[in-house]
């Protein structure tokens, strides 16, 4: 089948390989034309464990082809998925539409009289498949096709391994024409997996699917966290915790791991949307909206716990309360930061909890001094921090992070991580303190070495006991 797909980011990218994979033919477009330019040259434009292998291949056979024109790249497609970004409006933060739209009014004059199947699997507020169907259908009232929704539900760092081994299918139309045509697509895949289900609903369910299921998954982390700050005061340990409810099959065991909270371009935003969407329609998503805000202040307390420590080793006592941080500036203080990534396996920090930790220390503490790093997403972290150059300090590895400094707090839960070598740390550091907020690091070696080490929900805090 000749796939046309709109947009190459996180989404648009991952799908289109894996489509080459099972058989077609794929054509991705995209306006940016550095972009293109760099895929052509076959030059990955985001990093995507596993990508760059299936990614070279289906180049080379060219099963894979990329250009910036819309009309080229549409022509003779029967399948067009629509993947551009849906990001929260700076003003409303409701998600904003316009790339998806300005795309629908560019498909619409290629369609003709061949049918055509547009779906769309950027993640959109429900009722958007009946806005660019009638965008379609009025800038072309000749065009033979069904305006279908395809959500995606891949995770980034794992988007290879979740194309290849989903969970379900969900397709959201009433057209038999456009269910064919989709079962089709995934034929080699269902072959593969025949557990993997192939989901029929309405379109305006399927869009409803995609918020529903993020904002579970995203309430579910809420919920962790805050079992973590009860294990903290308890004297429970949240892992043993999480082996005890996750065994139940009706709660499961996955997306129970305790963190700073949660980040990334698609929690955030799609627990906002649909927050905002259910207040539209008059309805009280009351657990949606805590997780929201829960989420936010979560994050900002990890920042100010930081914040107080450093002020601690460097200025006696800290003054409780984000008041008693805010009045000091940092001055002198060395924080080693391990991780800007929303997530392990990604180079991506939009959203990142570590990026908005960052953030809030810099502005809070401005003379402050961070010595950064992470694995994958040192480039595109420095361009979003690109204001704080003299405060921070972008170093080539974990242990460099150690050099001269008070506390050593772990943001993001690379793996690699686990790995760092605190012995190297103990003997470079000038206060022996951790804050692990992805629980990386080994509570008993730390402690051993002299560390004060302060994981997430161990309920042995020795910053607190
Ligand atoms: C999420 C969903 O998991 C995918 O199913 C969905 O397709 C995708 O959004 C999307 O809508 O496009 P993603 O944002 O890539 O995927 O990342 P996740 O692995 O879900 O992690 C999101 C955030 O939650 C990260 O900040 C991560 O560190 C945090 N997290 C996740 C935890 O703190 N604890 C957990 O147990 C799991």
């Amino acid at each position: 089948m000749k796939v046309a797909i709109i947009g190459t980011g996180y989404v648009g990218l991952p799908t289109g390989v894996g489509l080459a994979e099972l058989g077609h033919q794929v054509i991705c477009i995209d306006n940016d034309e550095s972009k293109i330019a760099k895929l052509r040259h076959s030059q990955l434009t985001i990093y995507e464990h596993g990508l760059q292998e299936l990614f070279d291949k289906h180049v080379s056979l060219g099963h894979l082809t990329f250009t910036t024109n819309m009309k080229e790249g549409l022509s003779g497609a029967q399948l067009i998925i629509i993947a551009v970004g849906t990001p929260p409006h700076p003003i409303t933060n409701e998600a904003d539409l316009s790339y998806l739209y300005e795309a629908a009014a560019q498909i619409a004059p290629c369609l003709n009289s061949s049918y055509t199947v547009v779906a769309t699997k950027s993640t959109v507020p429900v009722g958007t498949g009946d806005e660019v169907e009638s965008i379609i259908n009025h800038i072309n009232p000749q065009a033979n096709c069904d305006v279908i929704s395809l959500p995606e539900f891949l995770r980034e760092g794992y988007a290879i391994y979740d194309f290849f081994h989903p969970d379900r299918i969900v397709v959201g139309s009433d057209s038999t024409q456009a269910k064919k045509l989709i079962a089709s697509l995934y034929e080699p895949l269902l072959a593969l997996h025949p557990h993997c289900q192939m989901l029929y609903v309405s379109r305006r369910s399927s869009e409803t699917i995609k918020y529903a299921a993020n904002s579970l998954l995203a309430t579910k982390i809420h919920f962790i966290n805050e079992m973590a700050d009860f294990c903290e005061q308890s004297g429970a340990d949240i892992y043993e915790v999480a082996s005890g409810i996750g065994l139940d099959q009706r709660i499961g065991k996955s997306f129970l791991n305790p963190g700073p909270g949660f980040g990334g371009s698609c929690f955030p935003k799609d627990t906002m949307a649909l927050d905002l969407m259910a207040q539209k329609y008059g309805v009280n998503l009351s657990l949606v909206h805590a997780t929201l805000e829960g989420n936010k202040q979560r994050i900002t307390s990890m920042a100010q716990r930081i914040i107080q420590v450093a002020k601690q080793l460097n200025d006696g006592p800290a003054e409780a309360g984000a008041a008693g941080a805010g009045a000091w500036d940092g001055t002198g203080a060395v924080v080693g930061i391990l991780g800007l990534a929303f997530k392990n396996g990604t180079d991506d920090c939009r959203f990142s909890p570590a990026m908005q930790i960052v953030d809030h220390i810099l502005k809070v503490a401005p003379n402050i001094t961070l010595r950064v790093f992470d694995p994958k997403a040192m480039d595109n972290a420095k361009k979003i921090l690109s204001g704080y150059s003299k405060q921070i300090v972008y170093v080539n590895s974990a242990q460099e992070v150690s050099h001269g400094a008070d506390i050593l707090v772990v943001l993001t839960e690379w793996g690699e991580f686990s790995n760092l070598d605190l012995n190297y740390c103990a003997l470079h550091m000038r206060h022996k303190v951790i804050l692990d907020y992805r629980n990386k690091l080994s509570m008993r070696l730390a402690h051993e070495l002299g560390f004060s080490y302060s994981g997430v929900g161990l309920g042995t805090d020795d910053l607190h006991h």
